[in-house]
Protein backbone atom coordinates (compact mmCIF):
# COMPACT_ATOMS: atom_id res chain seq x y z
CA UNK A 1 0.00 0.00 0.00
CA UNK A 2 1.16 3.61 -1.02
CA UNK A 3 0.90 6.51 1.55
CA UNK A 4 0.14 10.05 0.43
CA UNK A 5 2.80 12.21 1.47
CA UNK A 6 2.63 16.27 2.21
CA UNK A 7 5.14 18.13 3.27
CA UNK A 8 5.24 20.82 5.88
CA UNK A 9 7.96 22.88 7.45
CA UNK A 10 6.58 21.89 10.85
CA UNK A 11 3.99 19.36 12.00
CA UNK A 12 2.57 19.64 15.55
CA UNK A 13 0.76 17.10 17.21
CA UNK A 14 -1.61 18.51 19.51
CA UNK A 15 -3.86 21.93 19.60
CA UNK A 16 -3.98 22.61 23.74
CA UNK A 17 -2.19 25.20 24.89
CA UNK A 18 1.46 24.17 24.58
CA UNK A 19 0.99 23.00 20.19
CA UNK A 20 -1.19 26.40 20.16
CA UNK A 21 1.10 28.85 21.28
CA UNK A 22 4.28 27.16 19.19
CA UNK A 23 2.33 27.07 16.41
CA UNK A 24 1.39 30.90 16.70
CA UNK A 25 5.01 31.78 17.16
CA UNK A 26 5.97 29.29 13.78
CA UNK A 27 3.52 30.62 11.89
CA UNK A 28 3.83 34.21 12.38
CA UNK A 29 7.52 33.60 11.69
CA UNK A 30 6.22 32.50 8.34
CA UNK A 31 6.84 28.48 8.63
CA UNK A 32 4.48 26.26 7.12
CA UNK A 33 2.66 24.78 9.82
CA UNK A 34 0.49 21.69 9.97
CA UNK A 35 -1.50 21.05 13.43
CA UNK A 36 -3.14 18.20 14.08
CA UNK A 37 -5.81 17.30 16.87
CA UNK A 38 -8.16 14.31 17.55
CA UNK A 39 -10.62 17.00 18.56
CA UNK A 40 -11.83 20.42 17.28
CA UNK A 41 -8.91 22.79 18.94
CA UNK A 42 -10.94 24.74 21.42
CA UNK A 43 -11.88 21.17 23.01
CA UNK A 44 -8.30 19.96 23.93
CA UNK A 45 -8.14 19.15 27.59
CA UNK A 46 -6.62 22.73 28.13
CA UNK A 47 -9.85 23.89 27.70
CA UNK A 48 -10.61 22.39 31.04
CA UNK A 49 -7.85 24.09 33.10
CA UNK A 50 -9.49 26.31 35.83
CA UNK A 51 -7.94 28.09 38.33
CA UNK A 52 -5.70 29.89 36.76
CA UNK A 53 -2.30 30.85 35.20
CA UNK A 54 0.70 31.22 38.38
CA UNK A 55 2.74 34.39 37.30
CA UNK A 56 4.22 36.65 40.19
CA UNK A 57 2.67 39.74 38.97
CA UNK A 58 2.13 40.99 42.74
CA UNK A 59 -0.80 42.29 41.84
CA UNK A 60 -2.28 41.50 45.48
CA UNK A 61 0.60 40.64 47.37
CA UNK A 62 4.24 41.23 47.02
CA UNK A 63 5.80 38.82 44.62
CA UNK A 64 8.79 38.11 42.96
CA UNK A 65 10.11 35.46 40.21
CA UNK A 66 12.67 33.72 42.92
CA UNK A 67 9.91 33.33 45.42
CA UNK A 68 8.20 31.09 42.34
CA UNK A 69 11.17 29.09 41.50
CA UNK A 70 12.07 28.38 45.44
CA UNK A 71 8.01 27.52 46.03
CA UNK A 72 8.36 25.37 42.81
CA UNK A 73 11.97 23.62 43.63
CA UNK A 74 10.13 22.68 47.24
CA UNK A 75 6.73 22.03 45.41
CA UNK A 76 8.93 19.24 43.22
CA UNK A 77 10.54 17.63 46.35
CA UNK A 78 13.38 18.38 45.06
CA UNK A 79 13.27 16.31 41.76
CA UNK A 80 12.54 19.52 39.60
CA UNK A 81 15.30 20.53 37.34
CA UNK A 82 16.53 23.63 38.32
CA UNK A 83 17.51 25.26 35.23
CA UNK A 84 14.50 24.59 33.40
CA UNK A 85 12.23 25.71 36.74
CA UNK A 86 14.06 29.28 36.81
CA UNK A 87 13.60 29.38 33.20
CA UNK A 88 9.69 29.12 33.65
CA UNK A 89 9.42 31.21 36.73
CA UNK A 90 11.77 34.15 35.34
CA UNK A 91 9.35 34.26 32.03
CA UNK A 92 6.40 34.36 33.71
CA UNK A 93 5.08 37.67 33.73
CA UNK A 94 6.14 38.20 30.13
CA UNK A 95 4.07 35.35 28.82
CA UNK A 96 0.85 36.60 30.73
CA UNK A 97 1.14 39.94 29.95
CA UNK A 98 1.52 38.42 26.32
CA UNK A 99 -1.80 36.18 26.98
CA UNK A 100 -3.15 39.50 27.85
CA UNK A 101 -1.95 41.19 24.76
CA UNK A 102 -3.51 38.83 22.86
CA UNK A 103 -6.98 39.58 24.18
CA UNK A 104 -7.24 36.64 27.22
CA UNK A 105 -10.24 37.87 29.00
CA UNK A 106 -8.45 37.37 32.75
CA UNK A 107 -10.77 38.73 35.80
CA UNK A 108 -9.52 42.62 36.78
CA UNK A 109 -9.07 43.72 40.56
CA UNK A 110 -10.81 47.15 41.16
CA UNK A 111 -7.62 49.05 40.30
CA UNK A 112 -7.72 47.45 36.74
CA UNK A 113 -5.01 44.76 37.06
CA UNK A 114 -4.99 41.43 36.17
CA UNK A 115 -7.08 39.40 38.94
CA UNK A 116 -4.74 36.96 41.17
CA UNK A 117 -6.21 34.12 43.72
CA UNK A 118 -3.76 32.52 45.72
CA UNK A 119 -3.50 28.82 45.35
CA UNK A 120 -1.38 25.94 47.24
CA UNK A 121 2.17 25.46 48.00
CA UNK A 122 2.49 29.48 47.35
CA UNK A 123 4.69 31.53 49.61
CA UNK A 124 6.67 34.59 49.82
CA UNK A 125 9.94 35.22 50.75
CA UNK A 126 10.90 31.61 50.50
CA UNK A 127 8.72 29.38 52.94
CA UNK A 128 6.70 32.88 54.64
CA UNK A 129 3.35 34.00 54.42
CA UNK A 130 0.95 32.69 51.59
CA UNK A 131 1.55 34.45 48.20
CA UNK A 132 -1.57 35.28 46.31
CA UNK A 133 0.06 33.99 42.30
CA UNK A 134 -2.47 32.77 40.04
CA UNK A 135 -3.83 35.18 37.36
CA UNK A 136 -7.44 33.98 36.73
CA UNK A 137 -10.52 34.33 33.98
CA UNK A 138 -13.14 33.52 36.95
CA UNK A 139 -12.66 29.23 37.27
CA UNK A 140 -12.42 28.92 33.48
CA UNK A 141 -8.88 30.18 33.18
CA UNK A 142 -7.80 27.46 30.52
CA UNK A 143 -10.79 28.03 28.49
CA UNK A 144 -10.38 31.68 28.13
CA UNK A 145 -6.74 30.70 27.47
CA UNK A 146 -7.26 28.20 24.68
CA UNK A 147 -10.23 30.08 22.97
CA UNK A 148 -7.53 33.16 22.70
CA UNK A 149 -4.40 31.26 21.14
CA UNK A 150 -7.12 29.66 18.73
CA UNK A 151 -8.20 32.79 17.22
CA UNK A 152 -4.81 34.01 16.60
CA UNK A 153 -3.96 30.84 15.33
CA UNK A 154 -6.77 31.15 12.38
CA UNK A 155 -6.00 35.04 12.04
CA UNK A 156 -1.78 33.87 11.60
CA UNK A 157 -3.11 31.12 8.81
CA UNK A 158 -1.80 28.23 11.01
CA UNK A 159 -3.08 24.79 9.12
CA UNK A 160 -5.47 22.57 11.21
CA UNK A 161 -5.95 18.68 10.71
CA UNK A 162 -9.34 18.50 12.85
CA UNK A 163 -10.03 15.37 13.88
CA UNK A 164 -6.81 13.16 12.65
CA UNK A 165 -4.72 11.23 14.67
CA UNK A 166 -0.93 10.70 15.01
CA UNK A 167 -0.36 7.06 14.75
CA UNK A 168 3.96 6.89 14.31
CA UNK A 169 7.29 8.89 14.77
CA UNK A 170 9.11 8.45 11.37
CA UNK A 171 12.85 8.05 12.43
CA UNK A 172 16.06 7.48 10.20
CA UNK A 173 18.97 5.44 10.77
CA UNK A 174 20.52 7.99 12.83
CA UNK A 175 17.66 8.42 14.71
CA UNK A 176 16.64 12.01 13.36
CA UNK A 177 12.75 12.57 13.11
CA UNK A 178 11.66 13.53 10.08
CA UNK A 179 7.69 13.57 10.75
CA UNK A 180 4.71 11.56 11.46
CA UNK A 181 2.25 9.12 10.04
CA UNK A 182 -1.29 9.71 10.81
CA UNK A 183 -4.66 9.06 10.38
CA UNK A 184 -7.90 11.11 9.13
CA UNK A 185 -10.06 9.35 11.92
CA UNK A 186 -13.63 10.05 10.07
CA UNK A 187 -12.27 8.27 6.96
CA UNK A 188 -9.46 6.12 7.92
CA UNK A 189 -6.81 7.70 5.70
CA UNK A 190 -3.15 7.27 6.69
CA UNK A 191 -1.26 9.87 5.71
CA UNK A 192 2.44 10.82 5.79
CA UNK A 193 3.59 14.30 7.13
CA UNK A 194 6.89 14.67 6.81
CA UNK A 195 8.49 17.67 8.66
CA UNK A 196 12.04 19.40 8.95
CA UNK A 197 10.66 19.72 13.15
CA UNK A 198 7.90 17.79 14.92
CA UNK A 199 6.82 18.42 17.67
CA UNK A 200 4.38 16.88 20.46
CA UNK A 201 1.94 18.75 22.64
CA UNK A 202 -0.53 15.92 22.98
CA UNK A 203 -1.31 16.37 26.48
CA UNK A 204 -1.20 13.53 29.59
CA UNK A 205 -2.27 10.16 30.10
CA UNK A 206 -4.57 10.33 32.85
CA UNK A 207 -6.84 7.82 31.11
CA UNK A 208 -4.53 5.17 32.31
CA UNK A 209 -6.62 4.99 35.65
CA UNK A 210 -10.22 4.34 36.27
CA UNK A 211 -11.00 7.79 37.86
CA UNK A 212 -9.31 10.72 36.71
CA UNK A 213 -10.19 14.81 35.78
CA UNK A 214 -8.45 14.10 32.37
CA UNK A 215 -10.77 13.79 29.24
CA UNK A 216 -11.22 10.93 27.18
CA UNK A 217 -9.02 11.75 25.03
CA UNK A 218 -5.89 11.90 27.20
CA UNK A 219 -4.42 8.70 26.22
CA UNK A 220 -0.78 9.69 26.43
CA UNK A 221 -0.45 9.52 22.52
CA UNK A 222 2.86 10.90 22.18
CA UNK A 223 3.94 9.14 24.72
CA UNK A 224 3.38 5.95 23.16
CA UNK A 225 4.47 7.40 19.65
CA UNK A 226 7.57 8.11 21.64
CA UNK A 227 8.32 4.92 23.07
CA UNK A 228 7.29 2.68 19.77
CA UNK A 229 10.25 4.65 18.29
CA UNK A 230 12.80 3.88 21.11
CA UNK A 231 12.50 7.28 23.64
CA UNK A 232 12.09 6.39 27.07
CA UNK A 233 9.90 7.32 29.30
CA UNK A 234 11.07 9.93 31.88
CA UNK A 235 9.75 9.84 35.79
CA UNK A 236 6.78 8.04 35.25
CA UNK A 237 6.16 7.05 38.67
CA UNK A 238 5.25 10.47 39.35
CA UNK A 239 1.09 10.91 39.37
CA UNK A 240 -1.13 14.10 40.96
CA UNK A 241 -4.35 13.14 42.62
CA UNK A 242 -5.97 16.02 42.65
CA UNK A 243 -7.10 16.29 46.26
CA UNK A 244 -11.01 17.08 45.33
CA UNK A 245 -12.54 15.29 42.49
CA UNK A 246 -16.28 14.80 42.22
CA UNK A 247 -16.78 11.78 45.21
CA UNK A 248 -17.76 9.34 41.91
CA UNK A 249 -17.70 10.93 39.04
CA UNK A 250 -14.45 12.49 39.39
CA UNK A 251 -15.04 15.68 37.65
CA UNK A 252 -12.25 18.07 38.82
CA UNK A 253 -13.52 21.27 40.99
CA UNK A 254 -10.72 23.90 41.05
CA UNK A 255 -8.30 24.34 43.87
CA UNK A 256 -9.32 27.68 43.60
CA UNK A 257 -12.14 26.80 45.88
CA UNK A 258 -9.77 26.82 48.98
CA UNK A 259 -7.36 29.73 47.24
CA UNK A 260 -10.87 31.81 47.74
CA UNK A 261 -11.35 30.36 51.27
CA UNK A 262 -13.18 26.88 50.99
CA UNK A 263 -11.51 24.14 53.40
CA UNK A 264 -11.89 20.39 53.70
CA UNK A 265 -14.26 19.05 56.49
CA UNK A 266 -13.84 15.02 57.92
CA UNK A 267 -17.21 13.64 59.17
CA UNK A 268 -16.70 15.03 62.47
CA UNK A 269 -16.95 18.67 61.12
CA UNK A 270 -13.43 18.65 61.46
CA UNK A 271 -11.20 21.39 59.33
CA UNK A 272 -8.50 18.16 59.63
CA UNK A 273 -5.94 19.81 57.23
CA UNK A 274 -4.96 21.55 60.01
CA UNK A 275 -3.36 18.55 61.73
CA UNK A 276 -1.84 17.73 58.76
CA UNK A 277 -0.51 21.47 57.73
CA UNK A 278 -0.55 23.93 60.68
CA UNK A 279 0.47 26.59 58.58
CA UNK A 280 -0.43 26.27 55.00
CA UNK A 281 -3.52 24.05 55.86
CA UNK A 282 -6.08 23.57 53.10
CA UNK A 283 -3.50 25.27 50.57
CA UNK A 284 -0.66 23.27 51.54
CA UNK A 285 0.77 21.51 48.18
CA UNK A 286 -1.68 19.01 46.73
CA UNK A 287 0.81 15.39 47.24
CA UNK A 288 0.26 16.68 51.30
CA UNK A 289 -3.45 16.94 50.67
CA UNK A 290 -4.44 14.48 48.85
CA UNK A 291 -2.61 12.24 51.40
CA UNK A 292 -4.16 13.52 54.52
CA UNK A 293 -7.85 12.77 52.68
CA UNK A 294 -6.59 9.26 52.02
CA UNK A 295 -5.45 8.89 55.82
CA UNK A 296 -8.64 10.85 56.84
CA UNK A 297 -10.71 8.33 55.36
CA UNK A 298 -8.50 5.20 55.80
CA UNK A 299 -8.80 5.65 59.48
CA UNK A 300 -12.32 5.88 59.47
CA UNK A 301 -13.08 9.86 59.17
CA UNK A 302 -14.40 10.34 55.87
CA UNK A 303 -18.06 11.29 55.29
CA UNK A 304 -20.86 9.66 53.83
CA UNK A 305 -22.34 5.79 54.96
CA UNK A 306 -19.53 4.49 54.01
CA UNK A 307 -17.04 6.61 55.27
CA UNK A 308 -15.68 7.06 51.70
CA UNK A 309 -14.94 10.78 50.93
CA UNK A 310 -14.40 14.38 52.49
CA UNK A 311 -16.47 17.59 52.39
CA UNK A 312 -15.41 20.53 50.24
CA UNK A 313 -16.82 23.98 52.45
CA UNK A 314 -17.79 26.41 50.43
CA UNK A 315 -21.20 28.04 51.40
CA UNK A 316 -19.82 30.72 54.01
CA UNK A 317 -17.99 32.38 50.98
CA UNK A 318 -21.20 34.05 50.05
CA UNK A 319 -23.31 33.67 46.74
CA UNK A 320 -21.88 36.99 45.59
CA UNK A 321 -18.51 35.53 45.40
CA UNK A 322 -19.61 31.98 44.47
CA UNK A 323 -21.13 33.25 41.14
CA UNK A 324 -18.56 35.58 39.92
CA UNK A 325 -15.21 33.65 40.93
CA UNK A 326 -16.35 29.83 40.61
CA UNK A 327 -19.64 29.73 38.44
CA UNK A 328 -18.04 26.92 36.57
CA UNK A 329 -17.44 24.88 40.06
CA UNK A 330 -20.93 25.50 40.84
CA UNK A 331 -22.52 24.07 38.22
CA UNK A 332 -20.20 21.09 37.97
CA UNK A 333 -21.20 20.35 41.77
CA UNK A 334 -24.81 21.13 41.00
CA UNK A 335 -24.78 18.96 37.87
CA UNK A 336 -22.38 15.66 39.24
CA UNK A 337 -23.11 16.12 43.35
CA UNK A 338 -26.32 17.25 42.86
CA UNK A 339 -25.39 20.12 45.77
CA UNK A 340 -25.80 23.51 44.96
CA UNK A 341 -22.13 24.57 47.06
CA UNK A 342 -23.94 28.81 47.90
CA UNK A 343 -25.88 26.38 50.50
CA UNK A 344 -23.93 22.98 50.75
CA UNK A 345 -20.80 21.22 50.89
CA UNK A 346 -18.88 19.10 48.30
CA UNK A 347 -18.34 15.92 47.98
CA UNK A 348 -14.69 15.28 47.00
CA UNK A 349 -11.92 12.59 46.81
CA UNK A 350 -8.33 12.80 45.34
CA UNK A 351 -8.68 11.48 41.57
CA UNK A 352 -5.90 11.38 39.14
CA UNK A 353 -5.03 14.46 37.64
CA UNK A 354 -1.60 15.05 36.19
CA UNK A 355 1.44 13.50 34.53
CA UNK A 356 4.83 14.93 36.23
CA UNK A 357 6.39 12.91 33.76
CA UNK A 358 6.98 12.83 30.05
CA UNK A 359 9.14 12.28 27.13
CA UNK A 360 12.49 14.09 28.42
CA UNK A 361 13.53 17.27 27.26
CA UNK A 362 15.40 20.23 28.23
CA UNK A 363 14.34 23.90 28.43
CA UNK A 364 14.52 24.47 24.78
CA UNK A 365 11.79 21.96 24.41
CA UNK A 366 14.43 19.76 22.22
CA UNK A 367 14.17 15.80 23.10
CA UNK A 368 17.38 14.38 24.56
CA UNK A 369 17.57 10.40 24.90
CA UNK A 370 20.06 7.96 24.42
CA UNK A 371 19.86 6.41 20.59
CA UNK A 372 20.03 2.62 20.78
CA UNK A 373 22.74 2.46 23.87
CA UNK A 374 24.71 5.44 23.03
CA UNK A 375 24.97 8.54 25.05
CA UNK A 376 21.93 11.18 25.44
CA UNK A 377 21.99 14.02 22.95
CA UNK A 378 19.38 16.03 21.50
CA UNK A 379 17.57 14.38 19.03
CA UNK A 380 17.24 16.19 15.95
CA UNK A 381 13.82 17.04 14.32
CA UNK A 382 12.00 16.29 17.72
CA UNK A 383 10.69 18.38 20.31
CA UNK A 384 8.07 18.23 22.83
CA UNK A 385 6.07 20.58 25.23
CA UNK A 386 3.71 20.67 27.78
CA UNK A 387 2.45 17.70 29.70
CA UNK A 388 3.23 15.27 27.20
CA UNK A 389 6.94 16.79 28.29
CA UNK A 390 9.50 15.92 31.11
CA UNK A 391 11.94 19.11 31.07
CA UNK A 392 11.56 18.56 34.15
CA UNK A 393 9.93 21.67 35.98
CA UNK A 394 7.85 19.62 37.99
CA UNK A 395 9.44 16.96 39.21
CA UNK A 396 7.76 14.54 41.74
CA UNK A 397 4.66 16.80 42.41
CA UNK A 398 3.00 19.72 40.68
CA UNK A 399 2.51 23.38 41.62
CA UNK A 400 -1.30 24.16 40.90
CA UNK A 401 -1.67 26.25 37.91
CA UNK A 402 2.19 25.96 37.07
CA UNK A 403 0.95 23.77 34.28
CA UNK A 404 -0.85 26.69 32.17
CA UNK A 405 2.52 28.70 32.69
CA UNK A 406 4.65 25.57 31.75
CA UNK A 407 2.58 25.24 28.27
CA UNK A 408 2.83 28.53 27.17
CA UNK A 409 6.40 29.11 28.69
CA UNK A 410 7.93 25.78 26.78
CA UNK A 411 5.51 26.38 23.85
CA UNK A 412 7.16 29.58 23.06
CA UNK A 413 10.64 28.66 23.85
CA UNK A 414 10.12 25.37 21.66
CA UNK A 415 8.88 27.47 19.03
CA UNK A 416 12.16 29.94 18.65
CA UNK A 417 14.37 27.04 19.40
CA UNK A 418 12.46 25.44 15.91
CA UNK A 419 13.02 28.80 14.15
CA UNK A 420 16.49 28.72 15.00
CA UNK A 421 16.85 25.07 14.12
CA UNK A 422 15.65 25.32 10.69
CA UNK A 423 17.80 28.79 10.19
CA UNK A 424 21.12 25.45 9.97
CA UNK A 425 18.80 22.61 8.99
CA UNK A 426 16.20 24.19 6.22
CA UNK A 427 15.35 21.30 3.88
CA UNK A 428 13.75 18.23 4.62
CA UNK A 429 15.59 15.19 4.96
CA UNK A 430 15.25 11.78 2.84
CA UNK A 431 12.75 9.42 4.14
CA UNK A 432 13.70 6.02 5.09
CA UNK A 433 12.17 3.41 2.41
CA UNK A 434 10.60 1.85 5.24
CA UNK A 435 8.66 4.80 6.65
CA UNK A 436 5.04 3.75 7.93
CA UNK A 437 5.70 0.19 7.53
CA UNK A 438 5.16 -0.61 11.21
CA UNK A 439 2.09 1.39 11.09
CA UNK A 440 0.61 -0.36 8.10
CA UNK A 441 1.08 -3.70 10.07
CA UNK A 442 -0.33 -2.30 13.10
CA UNK A 443 -3.46 -1.35 11.35
CA UNK A 444 -3.22 -4.36 9.18
CA UNK A 445 -3.07 -6.87 12.52
CA UNK A 446 -5.89 -4.64 13.56
CA UNK A 447 -8.15 -4.95 10.65
CA UNK A 448 -7.43 -8.75 10.09
CA UNK A 449 -7.29 -10.06 13.92
CA UNK A 450 -9.66 -12.14 14.51
CA UNK A 451 -11.17 -14.13 17.50
CA UNK A 452 -9.65 -11.47 19.16
CA UNK A 453 -10.39 -9.48 22.60
CA UNK A 454 -12.51 -6.75 22.69
CA UNK A 455 -10.31 -3.63 23.12
CA UNK A 456 -13.30 -2.34 25.98
CA UNK A 457 -12.70 -5.30 28.17
CA UNK A 458 -8.66 -5.38 28.18
CA UNK A 459 -9.41 -1.10 28.69
CA UNK A 460 -11.29 -1.62 31.86
CA UNK A 461 -8.53 -4.22 33.08
CA UNK A 462 -6.00 -1.72 32.31
CA UNK A 463 -7.55 1.23 34.30
CA UNK A 464 -8.68 -1.08 37.20
CA UNK A 465 -4.98 -2.33 37.70
CA UNK A 466 -3.83 0.96 37.45
CA UNK A 467 -6.26 2.28 39.85
CA UNK A 468 -5.58 -0.26 42.53
CA UNK A 469 -2.32 -0.64 42.45
CA UNK A 470 -0.54 2.54 41.64
CA UNK A 471 -2.49 4.64 43.59
CA UNK A 472 -2.31 7.73 46.63
CA UNK A 473 -0.35 5.14 48.95
CA UNK A 474 1.71 2.50 47.05
CA UNK A 475 2.72 -1.04 48.85
CA UNK A 476 5.60 -3.25 47.87
CA UNK A 477 3.37 -6.46 47.62
CA UNK A 478 0.30 -4.44 45.54
CA UNK A 479 3.03 -3.00 42.93
CA UNK A 480 5.00 -6.50 42.80
CA UNK A 481 1.72 -8.11 41.57
CA UNK A 482 0.10 -4.57 39.47
CA UNK A 483 3.46 -5.27 37.59
CA UNK A 484 2.20 -8.87 36.44
CA UNK A 485 -1.08 -7.89 35.79
CA UNK A 486 -0.06 -4.74 33.94
CA UNK A 487 2.56 -7.09 31.91
CA UNK A 488 -0.15 -9.54 31.31
CA UNK A 489 -2.37 -6.95 30.08
CA UNK A 490 -0.23 -5.53 27.55
CA UNK A 491 0.43 -8.90 25.97
CA UNK A 492 -3.70 -9.18 25.64
CA UNK A 493 -3.21 -5.82 23.90
CA UNK A 494 -1.10 -7.25 21.27
CA UNK A 495 -4.71 -10.04 20.13
CA UNK A 496 -7.23 -7.51 20.74
CA UNK A 497 -10.09 -6.96 18.12
CA UNK A 498 -12.40 -4.39 17.17
CA UNK A 499 -15.98 -6.08 17.38
CA UNK A 500 -18.52 -4.94 15.10
CA UNK A 501 -16.97 -3.33 12.75
CA UNK A 502 -19.69 -2.35 10.79
CA UNK A 503 -21.50 -0.65 13.58
CA UNK A 504 -18.55 1.33 15.34
CA UNK A 505 -15.90 1.05 12.51
CA UNK A 506 -14.11 4.33 13.11
CA UNK A 507 -14.51 5.19 16.96
CA UNK A 508 -13.46 1.67 17.59
CA UNK A 509 -10.74 1.94 15.39
CA UNK A 510 -9.70 4.75 17.84
CA UNK A 511 -9.70 3.68 20.70
CA UNK A 512 -7.78 0.18 19.59
CA UNK A 513 -5.15 2.44 18.68
CA UNK A 514 -5.06 4.86 21.49
CA UNK A 515 -4.97 1.34 23.49
CA UNK A 516 -1.15 0.85 21.93
CA UNK A 517 -0.34 3.76 24.08
CA UNK A 518 -1.77 3.34 27.25
CA UNK A 519 -0.10 0.66 27.18
CA UNK A 520 3.29 1.80 26.82
CA UNK A 521 2.29 4.70 29.71
CA UNK A 522 0.85 1.80 31.80
CA UNK A 523 3.91 -0.53 32.13
CA UNK A 524 6.54 2.65 32.12
CA UNK A 525 4.13 3.48 35.29
CA UNK A 526 4.34 0.05 37.08
CA UNK A 527 7.74 -0.49 36.38
CA UNK A 528 9.24 3.07 37.40
CA UNK A 529 6.90 2.99 40.58
CA UNK A 530 7.93 -0.37 41.69
CA UNK A 531 11.86 -0.05 41.23
CA UNK A 532 11.76 3.76 43.10
CA UNK A 533 11.84 2.52 47.36
CA UNK A 534 11.52 6.42 48.43
CA UNK A 535 8.63 8.31 49.03
CA UNK A 536 8.71 11.47 47.02
CA UNK A 537 6.01 13.89 46.08
CA UNK A 538 3.31 12.08 44.66
CA UNK A 539 5.10 8.91 45.02
CA UNK A 540 3.95 7.17 48.37
CA UNK A 541 5.60 4.00 49.49
CA UNK A 542 3.76 2.69 52.64
CA UNK A 543 7.12 0.33 52.70
CA UNK A 544 9.90 3.46 52.11
CA UNK A 545 8.01 6.23 54.27
CA UNK A 546 10.88 8.80 53.91
CA UNK A 547 12.61 10.50 50.78
CA UNK A 548 16.00 9.35 50.03
CA UNK A 549 18.19 11.82 48.75
CA UNK A 550 21.40 9.63 48.88
CA UNK A 551 19.91 7.07 46.63
CA UNK A 552 17.09 8.32 44.71
CA UNK A 553 17.52 11.96 43.79
CA UNK A 554 17.79 10.95 40.63
CA UNK A 555 15.34 11.14 37.73
CA UNK A 556 14.21 7.78 36.30
CA UNK A 557 14.32 6.49 32.39
CA UNK A 558 12.26 3.36 31.40
CA UNK A 559 13.18 1.90 27.94
CA UNK A 560 10.40 -0.19 26.30
CA UNK A 561 11.96 -1.79 24.03
CA UNK A 562 13.76 -4.21 26.95
CA UNK A 563 11.71 -2.89 29.77
CA UNK A 564 14.94 -1.81 30.87
CA UNK A 565 15.32 1.27 33.54
CA UNK A 566 18.28 3.48 33.98
CA UNK A 567 18.43 6.55 35.86
CA UNK A 568 19.76 10.10 35.12
CA UNK A 569 21.17 13.04 37.64
CA UNK A 570 18.65 16.20 38.83
CA UNK A 571 20.30 19.47 37.24
CA UNK A 572 20.39 20.98 40.37
CA UNK A 573 22.51 24.42 39.29
CA UNK A 574 20.08 27.12 38.15
CA UNK A 575 21.34 29.29 35.28
CA UNK A 576 22.03 32.97 37.21
CA UNK A 577 21.10 32.18 41.08
CA UNK A 578 21.96 29.51 43.97
CA UNK A 579 20.79 25.86 43.98
CA UNK A 580 18.08 25.36 46.40
CA UNK A 581 19.95 22.36 48.15
CA UNK A 582 17.17 19.48 49.24
CA UNK A 583 15.68 20.05 52.95
CA UNK A 584 12.63 18.81 54.75
CA UNK A 585 9.52 19.51 53.02
CA UNK A 586 6.96 21.03 55.43
CA UNK A 587 3.86 23.33 54.99
O1 LIG B 1 -7.46 23.12 40.68
C1 LIG B 1 -7.30 23.61 39.58
O2 LIG B 1 -7.88 24.61 39.18
C2 LIG B 1 -6.29 22.98 38.72
C3 LIG B 1 -5.27 23.71 38.34
C4 LIG B 1 -4.06 23.02 37.87
O3 LIG B 1 -4.04 21.78 37.83
O4 LIG B 1 -3.08 23.69 37.60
Amino acid sequence: MTITQRKFDVVIVGAGGAGLRAALQLSEAGLKVAVLSKVFPTRSHTVSAQGGIAAALGNVTEDNWHWHMYDTVKGSDYLGDQDAIEFMCRQANEVVYELEHFGMPFDRLESGKIYQRPFGGQSQNFGGAQATRSCAAADRTGHALLHTLYQRNVSANTQFFIEWMALDLIRDEQGDVLGVIAMEMETGEVVLLQAKATLFATGGGGRIFQASTNAWINTGDGLGMAARAGIPLEDMEFWQFHPTGVYGVGVLISEAVRGEGGYLLNKDGERFMERYAPNAKDLASRDVVARSITIEIKEGRGCGEENDHVLLKLDHLGADIIKSRLPGIRELAMKFAHVDPISAPVPVVPTVHYMMGGIPTNYLGQVVAPYGTGPEEVVSGFYAVGECACVSVHGANRLGTNSLLDLVVFGRAAANQIIEDLKTHPHHKPLPADAGDKTLMRLARLENQKDGESVAQVLVDLRKTMQVHCGVFRFEDTLKQGLDKILEIGQRVAHTEIKDKSKTFNTARTEALELDNLKEIAIATMFSAEARCESRGAHARDDYPQRDDVKWLKHTLFFSQDNRLDYKPVRLKPFTVESFPPKARTY
